[in-house]
């Protein structure tokens, strides 16, 4: 059963990847690929400056989720491509170094570096719901994200990545990246949330508030990965409240090309992608599918 899928120019041998910020260093990169077993990596998001990120508490469990204020924190990207990436890279799986910053220039440096450093794509983070001036409404604002974009995909050999936050102009925006030469998009980034401490009568988070992720958010994710497979023809990535593999297929149904799973990492472990995989196998075998491809978008009923 073939489980490989091709995400523009990338391949990968299954569908899933390790979502960005998850695991940060270099060897727990290699090791979700080779321990276990996923598809393509991508680092934590990496910006210009070291970011030491909010005061804790920076994470808080609610249910069914998670909310987290990491802020961006990364050691730059200077250190990390030179030291991280090339262990990553041991993994010999796809690495998708994750960018985030302020300003067009900051991005073209950081991508430029990255892809002199080996990565196999960017990911440009226009979607952190939690730091000022570094995401979210970046990626709400079509015009900004078409300029970012265009920049890159002037100066960049390698496939640039999108990633949207849930916004009233999210397919906007991943229209307008396709249009300025994005090779995927991925959907979505937490939401922003926060929770009260009813005894301490105040927020949790140093930051008030912070990204929800995990199955709280994975129907709305799924809502957007159906409407966003409609209207562009490059592959589109999922993500948010993947804990299973039929959580996974779902997605793969709505129309992902491939999944990116974060925060059920914290519960079910590194083995989380196999099990994802040999669910989907034994779920394709079992149906009478000659390959994964066959279930991406087969939700909307007619084959694109
Ligand atoms: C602790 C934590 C740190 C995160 N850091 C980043 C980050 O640096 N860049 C980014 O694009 N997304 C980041 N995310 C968002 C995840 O990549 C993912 O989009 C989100 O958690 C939804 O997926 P999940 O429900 O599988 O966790 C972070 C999420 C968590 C929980």
């Amino acid at each position: 059963m073939k489980l490989g899928i091709r995400l523009g120019r990338m391949r990968m041998k299954n569908p899933t990847m390790l979502a960005s910020g998850i695991l940060c260093n270099g060897s727990l990169l290699k090791r979700a690929a080779v321990e276990g077993g996923a598809g393509a990596v991508v680092t934590k998001s990496l910006t210009r400056e070291v970011r030491e990120g909010y005061p804790t508490p920076v994470v808080v469990g609610v249910d069914c989720g998670v909310i987290n204020a990491v802020g961006l924190a990364n050691q730059g990207f200077a250190s990390y491509l030179s030291e991280d990436l090339p262990l990553a890279k041991e993994g010999r799986v796809p690495v998708i170094v994750s960018v985030a910053a302020g300003r067009v220039e900051e991005f073209e440096e950081i991508c430029v570096r990255a892809e002199e450093a080996g990565a196999d794509a960017v990911e440009l983070n226009l979607s952190c719901p939690h730091v000022e001036g570094h995401g979210m409404e970046v990626g709400a604002d079509p015009a900004a994200v078409s300029r970012i974009v265009k920049d890159l995909a002037g100066v960049m050999k390698i496939p640039v990545h999108v990633k949207l936050g849930l916004s009233d102009r999210m397919i906007e925006s991943a229209v307008a990246a396709e249009a300025a030469g994005a090779e995927a998009v991925v959907a979505i980034n937490t939401i922003r949330a926060m929770a009260i401490d009813v005894d301490a009568r105040r927020p949790v988070l140093t930051n008030v508030y912070g990204g929800l992720s995990g199955p709280a958010i994975h129907p709305i994710a799924l809502r957007c990965v159906f409407e966003l497979y409609r209207e562009l023809s490059i592959p589109v990535i999922g993500c948010g409240g993947v804990s299973d593999w039929r959580t996974a297929l779902d997605f793969l149904m709505a129309g992902a090309s491939a999944v990116q799973v974060g925060s059920a990492l914290a519960v079910r472990g590194i083995g989380i992608f196999r099990e994802i995989e040999e669910g989907i196998r034994r779920y394709l075998v079992k149906n009478k599918f000659s390959s994964v491809k066959e279930v991406i978008g087969i939700a909307h009923g007619v084959k694109r």
